[in-house]
């Protein structure tokens, strides 16, 4: 291990043996969590080339159990974002592309950092399970044909180690880890197809483009390697997606997209990452049908109830899914207006996704307990013009300090000259 330690340090290249060697010694509990972490920060330092970051994500993906599926479930095709603030896509995405015939055995993830997780936001509806087994995911698939669960206890555990390793060793926001993190899980999982939505802007781990670019070309070849299809559409991160922020708030949101309300940027997003996902599983031609049949399943209400069917199926008590007023609403909603008059030119993801994290709405210490009814709902999206006193959001919380609901106002830019909005699909990569 010293070796391959001074070799990543003095900018080397990894063979796969010493990456296979690494990751079997590491998650065998051989290698001690000092040397991992020394290689890890060598890794995020120095990069790794793209064959390097290839095997990693092999490794990985073959340090414990890899998902079968029958053959009758068709083409398994998947989504997973890299994780943004408001992101409650796939809980919309997944039915839709099932109402469309498609399957998606959907491995998710809780929040981390300032990011929210599907599977915290889907545990707001009580009774919903997301620590389905391998037998329990085949019969839910066979039923509802989508499934949303979390990654099953043997599943790529060299990546569960390895990430939480790196949540505390300042080795996040790297490249070819990300890229074999998230990869090892969805390979393990035995999915045929795979559209990444890789965020980019303040709210993402890549904050600029071009690094959100080279992530999706390495997550699409690493996929298309090991025999996946793969498409990666770089999306816009700079801004909250859609009005609400925090667990149970955006299931609401989501209910309301699914009835063919809502937002239109959840709409629109979600619609064009199902394209991609009909046309990889080969449910439609081109594009454009794919987007306008995905449409047609929020007008239609089969994407509301394939919504329903997974939630039934997962164990989830369907009343709040019929009447989401029964969701409990927070001790108190305080409101944030404008201080001044003029145009809404920015909306600060990290500082509000942190916020919702603070009231208790994520986790500050890993394995805590998390509020599903605080967060913050937006009234404005960015470019609207503002007058002094208008309302920009309400906060959803159980008693806040005031330094906090300072860090939220600030979180409102308004400026004197008009501005546009950024385009939310920045690039397409495949
Ligand atoms: N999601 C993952 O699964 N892994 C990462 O490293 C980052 C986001």
């Amino acid at each position: 291990m010293l070796e391959i330690i001074a070799k990543k340090r003095d900018h080397g290249e990894l063979t796969a043996d010493e990456i296979n060697d690494f990751i079997e010694g590491y998650t065998s509990g051989r290698i001690p969590d000092y040397q991992a972490s020394a290689l890890l920060m060598s890794i995020y330092l120095n990069g790794m080339n793209f064959n390097e970051a290839s095997h990693l994500a092999m490794a990985m993906r073959d340090s414990g159990e890899r998902l079968n599926w029958p053959a009758e479930l068709g083409p398994l095709i998947d989504k997973h974002s890299t994780g943004g603030v408001g992101d409650k896509i796939s809980l919309i995405l997944a039915p839709v592309v099932a109402a469309c015939g498609l399957t998606d055995p959907m491995i998710a993830g809780r929040g981390l950092g300032h990011t929210g997780g599907t599977l915290d936001k889907l545990e707001s509806i009580p009774g919903f399970r997301v620590d389905l087994t391998a037998t329990e995911l085949h019969a839910a698939l066979l039923k509802s044909k989508i499934v949303i669960n979390g990654a099953t206890g043997s599943l790529a555990p060299a990546d569960k180690k390895l990430y939480a390793l790196r949540d505390v060793t300042g080795t996040v926001a790297s490249i070819p880890l990300i890229a074999s993190s998230i990869m090892s899980k969805k390979l393990a999982a035995g999915i045929n197809g795979l559209v990444m939505d890789v965020k980019c802007g303040q709210g993402a781990f890549m904050k600029q483009l071009p690094a959100a670019q080279e992530l999706a070309r390495t997550l699409v070849r690493i996929g298309q390697n090991a025999g996946v299809k793969m498409t990666a559409v770089i999306t816009n991160m700079d801004a909250p997606l859609g009005l609400a922020i925090g667990n149970s708030l955006e299931v609401k949101e989501a209910l309301a997209v699914l009835h063919g309300q809502g937002p239109k940027d959840i709409r629109q997003l979600t619609l064009a990452l199902a394209a991609h996902m009909l046309v990889l599983g080969n449910k439609a031609k081109t594009f454009k049908q794919a987007y306008q049949r995905a449409g047609q399943t929020l007008n239609d209400g089969s994407a509301f109830a394939a919504f329903r069917q997974m939630v039934t199926v997962q164990g989830g008590d369907t009343r709040y899914v019929d009447r989401p007023e029964l969701f409990p609403v927070s001790q108190q909603q305080v409101t944030i207006t404008a201080a001044k008059s003029g145009y809404l030119a920015a909306i600060d993801s990290y500082q509000l996704g942190m916020a919702v994290v603070k009231m208790g709405g994520g986790r500050l210490i890993k394995g805590t307990p998390i509020k599903h009814q605080v967060g913050i709902v937006l009234a404005k999206k960015v470019s609207t013009a503002i007058q002094k006193g208008d309302l920009l959001a309400t906060v959803h919380c159980e008693g806040i300090d005031d330094d906090l609901l300072i860090e939220i106002q600030n979180a409102f830019q308004i400026t004197a000259a008009p501005v546009t909005a950024e385009p939310l699909i920045l690039d397409t990569i495949n």
